[in-house]
């Protein structure tokens, strides 16, 4: 190598690598305690948290303020549509994002309200309450067992049951990402949390002095630097921590990025290994310079290589466990070849968006309808016989054929849905076996409790795509619930 060719290497920012990625963890330590920064945001990155948020509206209500609970405490992240913030307050744990809206004014959906959504749990009510007047906590209402009187107060069915609910739908529709894709880092949204688990890795860790960093601004993230040939050097890079738990990617095919740019190639790597510098799952891309393109990258056809050299006999890559994520702009591609669509100097790679895709469909959006929709009107109803909504329909504004209608407006969405028509709600301990049927027919009462636990556990249930059910509970009570088995036995809706 020339003396020309030497440039002044930088110790400082090699120190600062290794100890960003806790290859000098004792480093890591005394820079933490010294900066005051020994934060949980600090705490390694999880891959088996959730990115997406869980949108729940009418989350303040019985059943909504329950929802939450258990997205929570399942580690969704929550974001609750209310009408009024401080009454939320009140009800809602501080943990999650409140925002103002209403089902009923589309214009109040905003993309504050719908960003980043991966799923919908509605389980908004017109208010209905007894003529005879209520407790300030809705008591009577809520009770379920005893009959009192129904009047509607406030906003009509028509309004909330059916415009409202389609409302949602019909905005919804535009922010849900493809149901068969989970959004891994979504750079549209800067957070502190991205910015805690991205770093640069230059060759200044091989002698060289190249220079990259991420800088997450408005709507994307920037990978940008120079590379520099210099003291054999030639690549620079940024990569995740190591996340722990990993990824479990084990049911897509592979992952998309969403990139705008400069007409180079660059390499995206995957790790399974927690090493620092062990094999590493490359794949090349070329980029179009400033238009943004979706970069495709199946499992299968990433390369196991250890620096930039291909490892013969390694075994594919396991998707089960991912460790980390790596983009890089080198002027080698492997064994020696040269990256044919390289340029020393300044460089830039703008990312939207990390994303696994070509998974299983889940359902996107759960609504909490009620049994009953189809029986007004139907021939052969013994009205003496059906629950009070049933029997009043006509009194209550006609709220069941209003909540047929929101129904409809969501079968006829692109969206993969639930929709659960749960019997009469009561405030009882929940814990009991579910009964579910198709074709509206039961009668009985279920415990908020069971609905709200039903509805999340939709969520994760394959088989609980494009069905519609009636529910109520058993007599005996269970220590757990096969829900697997349980929405194997419904049949899709055509
Ligand atoms: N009660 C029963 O026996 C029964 C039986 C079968 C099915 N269901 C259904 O089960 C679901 C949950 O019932 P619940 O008793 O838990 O309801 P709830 O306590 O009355 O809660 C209704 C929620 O909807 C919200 N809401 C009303 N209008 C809205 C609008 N225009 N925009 C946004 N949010 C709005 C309310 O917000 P505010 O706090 O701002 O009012 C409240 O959070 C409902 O769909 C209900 O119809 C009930």
């Amino acid at each position: 190598m020339s003396d020309k060719n030497r440039s002044q290497w930088d110790l400082g920012r090699f120190v600062e690598t290794l100890t960003y990625f806790e290859v000098i963890p004792f480093l890591n330590w005394v820079q933490q305690l010294i900066q005051g920064r020994f934060t949980d945001s600090q705490a390694k990155p999880n891959g088996g948290k959730n990115v997406g948020v869980i949108l729940v509206a009418g989350a303040t209500g019985g059943l909504g303020k329950r929802v939450v609970q258990r997205l929570l405490e399942r580690g969704y992240k929550v974001r609750a549509l209310v009408r009024d913030i401080e009454k939320a307050r009140t009800i809602l744990s501080d943990d999650i994002d409140l925002v103002v809206g209403d089902i009923t004014k589309p214009e109040t959906l905003t993309p504050v309200v719908m960003a980043n959504i991966q799923a919908v749990v509605c389980c908004t009510a017109v208010r209905v309450q007894p003529v005879e007047g209520d407790t300030a906590d809705r008591a009577k209402y809520y009770q379920g067992i005893k009959f009192y009187q129904p009047e509607i107060v406030g906003d009509t069915p028509e309004n909330v049951e059916y415009q409202g609910v389609k409302n949602l739908v019909e905005t919804a529709v535009k922010y849900l990402p493809q149901a068969n894709e989970k959004l891994i880092f979504d750079f549209s949204n800067p957070s502190t949390e991205l910015k805690n688990i991205w770093g640069a890795v230059d060759d200044v860790v091989m002698g060289g002095v190249s220079q990259s960093n991420i800088q997450l601004v408005e709507n994307a993230a920037f990978f940008a630097g120079n590379v520099s040939t210099a003291n054999s050097g030639g690549f620079a890079s940024v990569r995740t921590r190591n996340f722990d738990p990993p990824f479990d990617l084990s049911g897509y095919t592979g992952v998309k990025l969403r990139v705008k740019g400069d007409g180079q190639r660059y390499k995206f790597f995957l790790r399974t290994d927690t090493q620092w510098d062990g094999i590493g799952y490359s794949y090349s891309f070329d980029t179009i310079a400033n238009t943004w393109i979706d970069v495709t990258i199946p499992f299968t056809d990433l390369t196991p290589v250890f620096r930039a050299k291909t490892v013969k006999d390694c075994p594919p890559i396991d998707s089960k466990r991912i460790r980390s994520f790596q983009l890089m702009l080198s002027k080698f591609e492997y064994d020696n070849a040269l990256n044919p669509n390289f340029s020393p100097g300044g460089f830039v790679l703008q990312l939207e968006s990390i994303k696994a895709y070509g998974g299983e469909t889940f359902p996107q959006f759960i609504l909490v309808s009620s049994a009953g929709v189809t029986r007004p009107g139907r021939p052969g109803i013994n009205l003496e016989e059906e629950p009070p909504a049933v029997r009043l329909n006509d009194q209550l504004g006609g709220i069941l054929t209003w909540k047929l209608k929101g129904e409809d407006s969501l079968r006829a969405s692109r969206i993969p849905y639930t929709i659960v028509r749960p019997c009469a709600l009561t405030e009882e301990p929940g814990g009991k076996s579910l009964i579910l049927e198709q074709g509206d027919n039961i009668r009985g009462k279920i415990s908020r409790e069971d609905v709200a636990e039903l509805c999340v556990q939709a969520l994760q249930q394959r088989k609980a795509c494009n069905v519609t059910f009636e529910v109520k509970q058993a007599e005996n009570s269970v220590n757990s619930i096969d829900w697997h088995q349980l929405f194997s036995n419904l049949q899709p809706d055509k």
